[in-house]
């Protein structure tokens, strides 16, 4: 049996809360399912607002964060019971890359500090020359030579050090490398650079990404597959050119709207906003999108539509009661 490289399944999550305040808790996962595929590596992009659980997946992914309920799973291993051997390997074969690169720097030391450190963790050169080796080759890949190493982090630009971490990322020849926001604070041309990078490592070095965006026109760019979250849930998802083309859900083709598209400064570099974004979220027992949609109807039954194909074996698929009554 063949299991996807990365699979989240019904991933709850939520955040304070308590019987002594009266606060209620916030639902930053609520049922949330997907997989990242690797083979052939691929690019999966989850795109959503801000606030609607991006990085609290990302985090549940990469182990800083015990979800309530659901699990993750690589390679068919839930990460909750895998043993210190299985975990370590995890942590190898599963690498993240950040919004913002010059936190992971400690500005005390050369960049190549982080590349030292991550060769001696996972103990990946036999030899002083084969380090040197890695990490150049490494470099090369993202464009940086090994000069750069020589540099402190303040020395290097924000395009020069995120390109750092991807590299340092791809050192460790991971399967999947887990990018939060990556070019959300990077020029538009450096911003190219990096979606470029991304796509050949994906065809050079079979490196999967869960691409992580508030921007979907990036998405629409380098993703295979596209996810889109709305208050930590799933309401759409499929083959990007599919999903942004043809988009089926109420949610998703507010999303696309609220792009400009006849300007293409703002194109590329428009957050995807709407005017909710930033509502309380509570745990929720119904459709997520109820009382913003702009389509439900009365007829709609109450509790959470789950995600269905919009047609039998396709693998576009959508979270609304009324899929295959609408348009
Ligand atoms: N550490 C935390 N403590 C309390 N609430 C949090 C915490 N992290 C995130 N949240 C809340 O969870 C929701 C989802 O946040 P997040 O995962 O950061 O979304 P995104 O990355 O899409 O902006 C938001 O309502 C946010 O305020
Ligand atoms: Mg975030």
């Amino acid at each position: 049996m063949s299991y996807p490289l990365l699979e989240i399944k019904d991933a709850v999550k939520h955040y304070g809360g308590s019987l002594w305040s009266g606060q209620r808790p916030v639902a930053a996962l609520q049922g949330c399912s997907l997989s990242v595929h690797g083979t052939p590596a691929s690019i999966t992009a989850i795109a959503g607002e801000s606030g609607s659980g991006k990085s609290t997946l990302a985090s549940a992914v990469l182990g800083f964060v015990t979800l309530d309920s659901g699990q993750v799973r690589f390679m068919g291993q839930d990460l909750a019971t895998m043993d210190r051997h299985l975990r370590f390997n995890y942590r190898r074969q599963v690498q993240a890359v950040f919004q913002d690169p010059y936190a992971a720097f400690n500005p005390f030391y050369r960049a190549g500090h982080l590349f030292d450190l991550a060769l001696r963790h996972f103990k990946l050169a036999a030899s002083h020359q084969e380090a040197k080796d890695r990490i150049a080759d490494a470099l090369h890949r993202v464009g940086l030579s090994t000069a750069d190493l020589k540099k402190h982090p303040h020395q290097l630009s924000g395009g020069q050090r995120q390109r750092m971490m991807v590299a340092r990322a791809c050192l460790i020849e991971p399967k999947l490398i887990v990018a939060d926001e990556p070019v959300s604070m990077v020029d538009a041309s450096l911003r190219s650079m990096i979606l470029d990078i991304m796509l050949r490592l994906r065809d050079e070095s079979a490196i999967s990404f869960l691409y992580i965006t508030h921007d979907l026109s990036t998405a629409y760019q380098i993703a295979d597959d596209i996810h889109i979250l709305f208050r930590g849930t799933v309401v759409e998802s499929g083959p990007t050119a599919e999903v942004l083309g043809q988009p089926r859900h109420p949610y998703t083709r507010t999303l696309i709207e609220s792009i400009p598209a006849p300007d293409p400064a703002r194109r590329w570099n428009a957050p995807l906003t709407t005017d909710w974004e930033n509502e309380h979220t509570e745990p929720s027992t119904d459709c997520c999108f109820r009382s913003r949609c702009p389509e439900a109807a009365e007829g709609c039954p109450h509790g959470i539509p789950g995600l269905s194909p919009i047609s039998e074996g396709s693998s576009h698929q959508v979270a609304c009661w009324r899929a295959n009554t609408q348009r």
